[in-house]
Parts: C-alpha cells; sequence; structure tokens
C-alpha cells in the first residue's frame, strides 16, 4: 500500500480555494491541447510526509508511532498561487509556521522507527491543485500564470487533526482513503512520546 501524512483542508478554506480558481479551471478547459489535470476538492491536503510503499507490519508500527505524536491545534494559513515548473504541479502555497514545521519534524521522527527516510528536500508545504504531464506541461503552466489576475484571499483554519492515508491510484486521478486520525490535542505544541 502506498501511505502518506497530511493534513486535511477545512471545507471553508476548500470552498474558498474552489471559487478562487474557478475561473482558471473554466479557461483551461476550453484551451484547446490543454492536458492538466486537476484534482478533487474532497481530496485537498497539506502533505507532511510522503511514505510511499509500505507494508502491513509498517502500517501497524505507523499506527503506533504517530499515535504517540502529541500536538496542540493551531493555525493554518494558505497563500498564493504558484507553480513547481520542473515537477509541473500548480499549487495553493501553504505559510510555513513554527507549530506546522514543528508538526513536520514530529511527523518525521515518528514514522523514522518504522523505517521511512525524511525527505532531502526542504518542507514546502502545498496544495496540490493540477498536475501537467508530458512534453507540453511547460505550456500548460505557463498559460495557467498568465491567466492568475489577482491571488485569492484565505481564511485561516484551524488545523485539529493530522491523517494517515492510503493514496490508491486510478486512471481518474489519485483517491486518498484516511486510515488513521491523529487528534492535535496536545497543550505545549508538537512533540512525539520520545523527545519528551
Ligand atoms: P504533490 O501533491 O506535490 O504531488 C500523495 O501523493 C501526496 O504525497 C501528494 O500530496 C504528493 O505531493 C505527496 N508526495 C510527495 N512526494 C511524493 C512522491 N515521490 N510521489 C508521490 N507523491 C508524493
Amino acid at each position: 500500500m502506498r501511505l502518506f501524512v497530511g493534513i486535511p483542508l477545512a471545507d471553508t478554506v476548500a470552498r474558498e480555494l474552489g471559487k478562487g480558481i474557478a475561473r482558471l479551471r473554466e479557461g483551461e478547459s476550453t484551451r484547446p491541447g490543454s492536458r492538466l489535470r486537476w484534482t478533487a476538492p474532497d481530496s485537498w491536503h497539506i502533505t507532511l510526509q510522503f511514505l510511499g510503499n509500505a507494508t502491513p507490519e509498517q502500517l501497524e508500527c505507523l499506527k503506533v508511532r504517530l499515535g504517540e505524536v502529541r500536538a496542540a491545534a493551531f493555525p493554518v494559513q494558505l497563500g498564493e498561487l504558484g507553480c513547481f515548473d520542473r515537477a509541473g504541479v500548480f499549487f495553493a502555497d501553504v505559510i510555513v509556521t513554527p507549530p506546522l514545521a514543528a508538526l513536520e519534524r514530529s511527523v518525521v521522527a515518528a514514522t523514522g522507527p518504522c523505517g521511512f527516510a525524511a525527505e532531502i528536500r526542504p518542507f514546502h508545504p502545498h496544495i496540490t491543485l493540477a498536475r501537467a504531464k508530458g512534453q507540453g506541461r511547460g505550456t500548460d503552466l505557463r498559460a495557467l500564470k498568465s491567466k492568475i489576475q489577482s491571488q485569492p484571499a484565505f481564511t485561516r483554519f484551524t488545523a485539529t487533526e493530522f491523517v494517515l492515508y492510503e493514496s490508491h491510484l486510478g486512471v481518474g486521478g489519485a483517491r486518498y482513503e484516511a486510515r488513521m486520525r491523529v487528534a492535535l490535542t496536545g497543550g505545549h505544541g508538537p512533540m512525539t512520546a520520545a523527545n519528551h
């Protein structure tokens, strides 16, 4: 199974984001040759750590270790729309705050003993809105960027949980199933049982 850990987007902000990109989506769907693939709003999330393939034993280990992560709920603010040009990803940025960065570190520390390594790339939290594939992807992303006239404004939301997701790949895009939810109810910011 293919796993990752993330924070689901609050419904209110998902609606704002849906409205914020509606015009861009419409424009793209009528542009000849566009091969952008849009993600489903109900799948929008902020990835904390992509784990990749996992065995059933690793899943059990993750449930124990992630269940030990203690963190308080914290505010999350979306930023600007942008692109990872090389990866062909159109995204909404998420502002890196100390509690978000600390939770990412706690999650990475918790998954290590289950056999997962930290990303080498720096943590750049985001919500993937569309993916451009194939040779024309640079053109697709440039066309999209040129249509962003003003950046949408987003309401801050409170992250009250993080989720261990299983990703099911399919022809219509990935479908994500929550395998475990961990409530952010700790009182003193993110930390794991190991670093108390
Ligand atoms: P992305 O949205 O920027 O593609 C599930 O695939 C989640 O894990 C996505 O949010 C995806 O980020 C993230 N992810 C990070 N590294 C990945 C990788 N090597 N393969 C697939 N997804 C990855």
